[in-house]
């Protein structure tokens, strides 16, 4: 079971506050000016007038945005103080006054019009209700999977899935004793791919398989056990796998990375196609996507993809599975000049690995807007392909992409050692609600 943090105590009669509280309303409230120089005195002096502050920042001031009341001022030595806060508001307007006569200019904020609002999970514990399965690609619903008129494959793979949807967070992930007909299956992909691989996988992918096959038991004759896996995972990056029984939903999916755990299947495809699976299977997760999550600078990549869909609305969050697709499962990228895969798509399946490093498909530059809006083959080999010139570059544009086209109210960031999110508004697109004089 989980230890509970101080921060996790600390933060409980905050959260007990806010759920007993009905009769008073939430207020975000900005503070600025030249001397917010003691962000805590002003705060304890609005809790001396009886209001509950919930949560409070400082944040630097951004020139053309927030006003910046002392222009002498440069702008990036001044602090702005956002408080979130819980209280009528006669007894707010009272204490706001109080500051407001030390010549601080302050703004009461409110977010913009943004439709319904979408439960996301806020802690890791949480994801235990992200399992929206998809069932395209089940073999118990889906005639073209290579299983379906294979009875004794579904029933087994039904098995583990059963150990999968049985799994709450904090849990030791149960160990599948595999059959002789999956490790065969598991042999064959695995030696199938290892020279492709060699020749096409980016130097990330490489050195990630490189350390799991030396520190975690990858090999051709055995199929790696989560729980290991993940153990070793956590130590290279802090990502964690969870076992998940099938193809997840996106937003299920990406909210995920946004605690680092990546929902992982466990049974094997069938036997007949080893080659090619329809579905993720864990020749898929362990072979495709472990050994970048290995690589820190893509574990970030992969969280901030996550964050951003927490809360998001459903266009966006089909702009960011679009995005993961030509990235995490599908991008290549330069180097040396030279074109390598870093998708796992393609690098636990050699024949679209071979496609995407041909002439036949076309291949175009990382511009994520551009990104975000094509459209994708989940039955075919992809026509187009995203080349990223390196990960740091992709995850600028990812910024930059998020910033001005993923349309939420607040920011998310994570707190590691609590294992949760934290949500403040988003201040660029907060509007001012009322200024009193
Ligand atoms: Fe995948």
């Amino acid at each position: 079971m989980r230890r509970r943090s101080l921060i996790d105590d600390a933060r409980d009669p905050i959260i007990k506050n806010e759920a007993n509280s009905s009769n008073k309303s939430v207020h975000d409230i900005l503070i600025s000016g030249s001397s917010v120089t003691s962000p805590a005195t002003l705060v304890d002096s609005l809790k001396a007038d009886n209001v509950d502050v919930l949560l409070w920042e400082s944040r630097q001031a951004k020139k053309g945005f927030l006003s910046v009341s002392d222009e002498n001022v440069s702008p990036q030595h001044s602090v702005d103080l956002y408080i979130r806060c819980r209280s009528d508001r006669d007894n707010l307007e009272s204490a706001l006054s109080k500051i407001r006569f030390k010549n601080y200019d302050i703004e009461e904020i409110s977010s913009p019009a943004s439709g319904k609002k979408v439960w996301f999970p806020r802690h890791i514990s949480d994801l235990d209700k992200c399992q929206s399965l998809q069932f395209n690609f089940d073999p118990n619903k889906d005639a073209s999977h290579p299983g379906y008129s294979d009875e004794s494959y579904r029933r087994r793979r039904t098995e583990i899935c059963k150990l999968a949807l049985a799994y709450r967070h904090g849990q030791k992930i149960e160990e599948v004793k595999y059959t002789e007909s999956e490790l065969k299956t598991w042999k064959t992909v695995y030696t199938s791919l290892k020279k492709d691989q060699e020749k096409f996988a980016c130097a990330k992918f490489l050195k990630g398989m490189e350390l799991l096959q030396n520190q975690c038991g990858y090999s051709q004759s055995e199929i790696p056990q989560m729980q290991k896996v993940s153990e070793f995972l956590f130590e290279q990056t802090g990502f964690q796998l969870r076992p998940i029984g099938g193809l997840l939903s996106a937003r299920d999916f990406l909210a995920s990375l946004a605690f680092k755990v990546f929902q992982c299947t466990q049974y094997v495809r069938h036997e007949s196609s080893p080659l090619h699976t329809p579905e993720p299977d864990c020749c898929h997760e362990l072979i495709g996507h472990v050994p970048m999550l290995c690589d820190p600078d893509f574990a970030k990549f992969s969280q901030e993809v996550g964050l951003a869909s927490l809360g998001a609305s459903d266009d966006d969050i089909e702009k960011l599975s679009t995005l993961y697709w030509f990235t995490v499962e599908f991008g290549l990228c330069k180097e040396n000049g030279n074109l390598k895969a870093y998708g796992a798509g393609l690098l636990s399946a050699s024949g679209e690995l071979k496609h995407a490093m041909s002439d036949i498909p076309e291949h175009l530059p990382l511009v994520a807007e551009q990104v975000a809006v094509q459209t994708y083959q989940d039955s075919d080999y992809q026509p187009v392909y995203f080349v990223a010139e390196n990960f740091e570059n992709a995850l600028l544009q990812f910024r930059k992409f998020y910033k001005e086209h993923i349309q939420r109210s607040f920011h998310v960031r994570y707190d590691e050692h609590g294992q949760r999110v934290v949500t403040t508004p988003e201040l660029w697109r907060f509007k001012a609600k009322k200024t009193s004089n």
